[in-house]
């Protein structure tokens, strides 16, 4: 009879305790959007949770990720994933060197920056390079031997942690964070109990950054049927969509992207060793990054992983007049022998007024998104 007792009351504890948990946290709905993938790229040990998504904002643009708290030292993701350029840096960025943002210390990151939208449908890689996938278990820049970097969780704490970003250490980042008398009550509704520490830090900011999910540019309205383009953007989608101009084998579909990796015929020299070869070891990845998708790309220049080109007109013309031919040219780039597509200044207009439409004005001032008032 003491042992029933005994158990009746563990298990009565056991049960309250999971209710509590429950009630604390709530799985998060992702929007049912029947032209992107059923498959969600979230990793197994990280649920998405409404309080872990909202945790994640507050933590997204929390200067204090860097260990500081003095004004001048903040920096978060938001310093260079800008709401209103589709978290992306655009030209924003207070300071620049070689066409790359700076981080902390003034160190220009390796690449330019990519934008952090519909990520959660990426199920191939992150990173211009595909750096981050799932069979990632390089352990060169882990905290602890168990860690790979395979997924957004793993972006977040190399970003915290590196020089040419956020520059902070985990025992700072902890600290500044743990100062905020309102986040030990958010990690408890997120993961149950107060502790902060990096993984959770981590798994916080990469659920806020899978909600991220945009759908309501005037090219998705009109393949959804609730728009119509201009005759101008219907002869640009055509010639997006043409083997003339030929874009739409490597950035088409419902999400502008298949998240594969291409030599697209920039330079006939390979110097940067953080591309898909630098991943792959295949010679033919030499030179080759990830075509990025291009939503909302009026607001994302400079463009490519190195930023060389200003606007949307240069990269028009050089698909068009500036191909230039080497061994590792993509075999998608058709018309690499002939320098380009060759387009007439008329199908250019077109082409812009086209790319023009994958602007997603919601996504840019969405609060869902934004920078929590009182932070
Ligand atoms: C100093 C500028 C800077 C800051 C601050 C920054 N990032 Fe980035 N981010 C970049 C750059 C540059 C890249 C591209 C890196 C590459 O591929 O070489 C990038 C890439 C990414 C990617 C990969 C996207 C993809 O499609 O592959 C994710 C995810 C990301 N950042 C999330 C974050 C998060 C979350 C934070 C805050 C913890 C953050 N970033 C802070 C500059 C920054
Ligand atoms: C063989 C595949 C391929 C084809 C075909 C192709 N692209 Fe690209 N595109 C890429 C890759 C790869 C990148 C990134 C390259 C880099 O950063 O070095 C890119 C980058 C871009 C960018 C810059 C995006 C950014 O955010 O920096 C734009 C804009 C673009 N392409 C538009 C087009 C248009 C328009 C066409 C058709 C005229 C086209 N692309 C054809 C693979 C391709």
């Amino acid at each position: 009879m003491k042992t029933f007792t005994f158990y009746t009351l563990i298990l009565l504890i056991w049960t309250l305790q999971s209710c509590d948990f429950n009630k604390q946290s709530t799985p998060y709905q992702f929007p049912d959007i029947w032209y992107y993938p059923d498959e969600l790229n979230i990793p197994s040990d990280n649920p998405t949770t409404v309080e872990g998504v909202e945790l994640g904002r507050y933590l997204f643009y929390d200067g204090r990720l860097s260990g500081r708290t003095d004004p001048d030292s903040l920096m978060s993701c938001a310093t260079c994933h800008l709401q209103r350029n589709g978290f992306d840096t655009g030209f924003d960025h207070p300071k620049f060197k070689n066409g790359k943002p700076v981080g902390l210390k003034h160190i220009p990151t390796h690449h330019y920056t990519l934008p952090l939208v519909n990520l959660v449908y990426n199920s191939n890689a992150y990173f211009w390079s595909g750096y981050i996938n799932s069979h990632n278990i390089d352990s060169s820049f882990n905290l602890s031997p168990t860690f790979q970097n395979t997924n957004i969780e793993s972006v977040v704490r190399l970003t915290i942690l590196d020089p040419a970003e956020i520059a902070g250490t985990p025992e700072k980042t902890v600290a500044a964070i743990k100062n905020d008398p309102r986040y030990p009550a958010m990690f408890k509704q997120a993961f149950g109990s107060e502790e902060i520490n990096m993984d959770r830090i981590a798994k916080a900011i990469a659920q806020f950054v899978r909600s991220i999910i945009s759908n309501n540019s005037k090219y998705h309205k009109v393949l959804a049927k609730e728009a119509t383009f201009t005759e101008s953007e219907k002869r640009g989608m055509e010639l997006f969509y043409s083997e003339k101009a030929d874009c739409f084998h490597c950035h088409g579909g419902f999400l502008l992207t298949s998240n594969e990796f291409f030599n697209n015929a920039k330079d006939s020299l390979f110097t940067d060793r953080m591309d898909h070869f630098g991943v792959s070891r295949d010679s033919m990845d030499i030179g080759a990054f990830k075509a990025p998708s291009l939503i909302n790309v009026e607001l994302t220049g400079p463009y490519m992983h190195d930023g060389r080109f200003k606007t949307l007109e240069e990269v028009i013309d050089f698909y068009s007049e500036g191909l230039v031919n080497s061994e590792y040219a993509h075999p998608l780039m058709k018309q690499v022998a002939k320098g380009g597509v060759h387009l007439t200044d008329a199908e250019k207009v077109d082409l812009l007024a086209f790319l023009k439409t994958f602007t997603d004005h919601k996504l840019l001032t969405d609060p869902k998104f934004g920078r929590p008032e009182d932070l």
